[in-house]
């Protein structure tokens, strides 16, 4: 396949799909051309027209529109499709893709469950097709900066524990004239799969893995309290949580959050080692969700501090520019092509690169994207039984009781 034959349709025109459109304008204005954004799709018309409009002015083309991905798909004319639907769309669309000959991005989580999850992974074998789960944030300067601090410096020696906790006050609705509701299918668990474990949590669970190795096993408490009463998962979807990390190499942690906390905020991400700390100290507060993070339009870089046994301390921003001298020409350009520091730009490249043969495979697989759902549904399993579960227990089915009902919706089961 040559480089200007990639033909990209985008199958749900909402929030991310937006940002999609910023990645593919900063690939071709960093010269990284080769993919043709020809076709989108969105049951909502209006979505789709406002995202064509977007596409000619950032782009230079305007994309045909379809309002049912099925007749995109008879059409033919596509080499790949980059799903940004709603969790429990992913699964019967990527496959009926996949089946096709087309290569699949496809949005967090992977599947709404592990079945689902694991059906992608399998049709994208037996098809031999590119399928990658789109997880930008392990792809930032920052946590690949992490990484190396954790796992290869040795500046803060060995890891052993991490400490995540932030809250915040429930967000009020604004005063004035109604606004349109956001949309709800978040709040619907047979098409979410969960809440913010599920939604912006995937991005943590793939992060953590990313950084300290695979999670043995979880134990967590999820709880709605924002109706002024503690919920529990049975009843509701969870604005709080508590969950204990143990990680097959021993690193025990707690990830803990609260969006329904009245009263003070707190905010605090930090990793113990044997040597030191490393501690995200990014302002007004770390993204307990997006670890090493800041909005990469905003041009403001990651900001962090590692603190060792003696009290030395070294920036974030100074360990960045050390991690990335380190790097070779090759790696270099296959981590941040062209110098681009944006991770939704890096992982749509590096399905294009894989598609054209240029790696064996995209970073996050189908498989790998089920590794950081395992995660997820192990906290969702725990929460649902009140039992510490094993991430492998969830990856081979064993145990399942939360994700059942969803799995016989979608006819899983
Ligand atoms: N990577 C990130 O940082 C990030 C951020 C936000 C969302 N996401 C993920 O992106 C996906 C979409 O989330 P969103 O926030 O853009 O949601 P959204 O609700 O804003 O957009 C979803 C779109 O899909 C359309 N749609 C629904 N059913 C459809 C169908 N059958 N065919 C075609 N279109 C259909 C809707 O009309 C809507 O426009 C989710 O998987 C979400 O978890 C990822």
């Amino acid at each position: 396949m040559t480089d200007d034959a990639l033909r990209l349709a985008i199958i749900g025109c909402g929030a991310v799909a937006k940002r999609h459109l910023l990645a593919l304008a900063e690939l071709r204005d960093r010269g990284l051309g080769g993919i043709a954004v020809t076709a989108l799709c969105d049951t909502r018309d209006a979505a789709a027209r406002g995202l064509a409009r977007e596409a000619e002015a950032r782009l230079g083309a305007r994309p045909v529109i379809y309002t049912d991905h099925r007749e995109l798909l008879r059409r033919g004319a596509i080499d790949a499709v980059d799903i940004c639907l709603p969790h429990g769309l992913h699964h019967g669309t990527a496959i009926a893709w996949l089946e096709t000959g087309v290569h699949v991005l496809c949005e967090k989580p992977l599947g709404i469950t592990i079945r689902a999850g694991r059906r992608m992974a399998e049709v994208a074998d037996r098809t031999g097709r590119v399928l990658a789960t789109a997880v930008p944030y392990r792809r930032l300067i920052g946590q690949r900066t992490a990484r190396w601090i954790l796992r290869e410096s040795g500046l803060i020696g060995a890891p052993l524990t991490f400490f995540h906790q932030y809250t915040r006050a429930p967000r009020s609705q604004p005063a004035g004239p109604a606004v349109p509701s956001a949309p709800t299918w978040r709040r619907e668990r047979l098409m979410s799969g969960g809440g913010p474990v599920m939604d912006s949590g995937f991005h943590y669970c793939d992060s953590i893995r990313y950084l300290l190795g695979d999670v043995e096993k979880v134990y967590a408490e999820l709880r709605e309290v924002g109706a002024g009463s503690p919920r529990t998962l049975a009843e509701t979807r969870e604005d709080t949580a508590f969950v204990t990390l143990t990680f097959k190499n021993g690193v025990v942690g707690m990830w803990s959050w609260s969006m329904a906390a009245p009263g003070a905020p707190l905010g605090n991400v930090v990793f113990y080692g044997s040597e030191g700390s490393l501690h995200d100290t990014s302002q007004p507060g770390p993204s307990i969700f997006h670890l090493f993070w800041r909005n990469p339009g905003s041009g403001l870089i990651e900001s962090g501090e590692v603190t060792r046994r003696d009290g030395t301390t070294r920036a974030l921003e100074d360990l960045e520019r050390l991690y990335l001298d380190r790097l070779g020409e090759e790696e270099r350009e296959t981590l941040f092509p062209r110098g681009t520091m944006d991770g939704f730009a890096i992982e749509i490249w590096d399905f294009a690169e894989a598609i054209r043969g240029r790696r064996a495979k995209p970073e996050v697989d189908g498989w790998e994207g089920l590794q950081a759902l395992a995660i997820c549904e192990a906290a969702y399993e725990s929460a649902y039984t009140g039992e510490a579960v094993r991430v492998d227990a969830i990856l081979s089915g064993e145990r399942r009781a939360y994700q059942q009902r969803i799995d016989e919706h979608w006819d899983l089961g």
